[in-house]
């Protein structure tokens, strides 16, 4: 398999397999209530009609486990795609077999098509090397353009590579890399990491790794409880991760030796349960939580202590929330945070998932620099790991 850029190739009147990511959210009447992953693909895809090559296009969708369950079909997809396009996208009801290699048959130049929703068959998760070879049955040049799945070792991210002549990463795998690399290889001195959300245990890797690379880390949202605990703070009925307690103790040593500012929130918004018409309560400056109530939003001194503190980055990641931004009892934090961040003339990065939620319901989405498509991918490769989809790419 050869591996050139897809600027580089050529491309007009070649069958290019294009793996996307249109793993978006429907309602119940079947209509895609988030189209940002959609229109992040429309670079590479644009590019391909224009130069006139003949699309397969290819996504998951939730997670249907082999079977085909008509909730998680691709149509609703294809219907958005082509208003999107502003030109009709076929659709095929399978993902390989004898339809399918019809219709690809039939493609015109610049014509699209997308397949039924890969996980439809176990192959797809299993990375099984006969249901990657069935995709890439006819197929001239493979490209990976779904940065939010690259982390999965699965057949149309990584076997499908062993079967394809031509190999290559779309426009928004690359921006994705090119933005990440910025916060894990050469990263500017004034460095600020942000991180939040629920669990201790989903960001460890990333401060291990990013230990070594930012000059601060700010945290907030429930993770920050089990870092207060192991710096003797009580936390009421917060969650704690106990078994990460000593892992937190040991980040906290280390950041004190390498000189790098690890924040933790000094004032909380606690309540007793999470519940948007609780009565809220204050927590001072250095007061532990009480014990029936949870921490569920920084307090407004540790607002002003993370927005100071971003004055001077150059650099920006953020990931996961202040609090439980989805209550507005509790969404001050993140909001205020969000703003923060938008308005700093750094150059700012949001990891998927939360974080793009919060930054939206603040309005300030357009303002930050890159907004990553990906939740668990950005987490694992600014946790420094490889991921398999990138990976095969640069194995070729
Ligand atoms: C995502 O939404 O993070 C990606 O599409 C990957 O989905 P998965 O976690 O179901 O593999």
């Amino acid at each position: 398999m050869k591996k050139i850029s897809l600027s580089e190739m050529s491309v007009k009147g070649k069958r290019v397999f294009v793996r996307v990511d249109f793993n978006v959210p429907l309602n119940e009447k079947q209509e895609v209530t988030d189209d940002t992953r959609i229109k992040a693909s429309l670079p590479t895809l644009r590019y391909l009609v224009d130069e006139g090559a003949k699309i397969l296009c290819a996504s998951h969708l939730g997670r249907p486990k082999g079977e085909k369950k008509p909730e998680f079909s691709l149509k609703p997809v294809a219907e958005r795609l082509s208003q999107l396009l502003n030109r009709e996208v076929k659709f095929a009801g399978e993902t390989i077999g004898p339809e399918v290699e019809s219709l690809k048959a039939q493609l015109k130049d610049g014509d699209i098509l997308l397949l039924e929703n890969l996980r439809f068959n176990p192959g797809e998760t299993e990375n099984d090397e006969q249901f990657a070879k069935e995709l890439a049955r006819n197929i001239d040049i493979y490209i990976n353009d779904a940065f939010g799945a690259s982390h999965r070792a699965h057949a149309s991210i990584q076997k499908i590579t062993e079967f394809v002549p031509v190999a290559g990463a779309g426009f928004l795998l690359k921006k994705e890399i090119d933005f990440l690399n910025m916060a894990t290889e050469n990263p500017p001195k004034n460095y600020t990491v942000l991180l939040g959300g629920a669990k201790v245990s989903d960001k460890i890797p990333v401060i291990t790794n990013l230990l070594e690379k930012a000059q601060k880390i700010l945290i907030g949202g429930a993770m920050a409880h089990t870092f207060l605990r192991a710096k003797g703070f009580d936390v009421g009925n917060s969650i704690v991760e106990d078994d990460f307690i000593a892992v937190c103790k040991d980040i906290i040593k280390k950041a004190e030796e390498k000189n790098i500012k690890l924040l933790l929130p000094i004032d909380h918004v606690a309540a007793i349960k999470i519940e948007p018409e609780v009565t809220i309560r204050m927590i001072k400056k250095g007061k532990d939580i009480p014990e029936n109530m949870m921490g569920l939003d920084i307090g407004f001194e540790t607002i002003e202590l993370y927005c100071q503190e971003l004055k001077d980055a150059e650099l920006i990641v953020w990931n996961g929330p202040m609090g439980v931004f989805e209550i507005e009892n509790f969404a001050a934090g993140t909001m205020e945070i969000a703003k923060a961040v938008a308005e700093s003339s750094a150059t700012t990065i949001i990891g998927g998932g939360d974080s793009v939620s919060a930054i939206n319901k603040a309005g300030v989405a357009d303002k930050v620099t890159h907004i990553s498509t990906g939740g668990g991918a950005s987490l694992e490769f600014l946790s420094g790991k490889k991921l398999p989809g990138i990976e095969s790419l640069s194995e070729a």
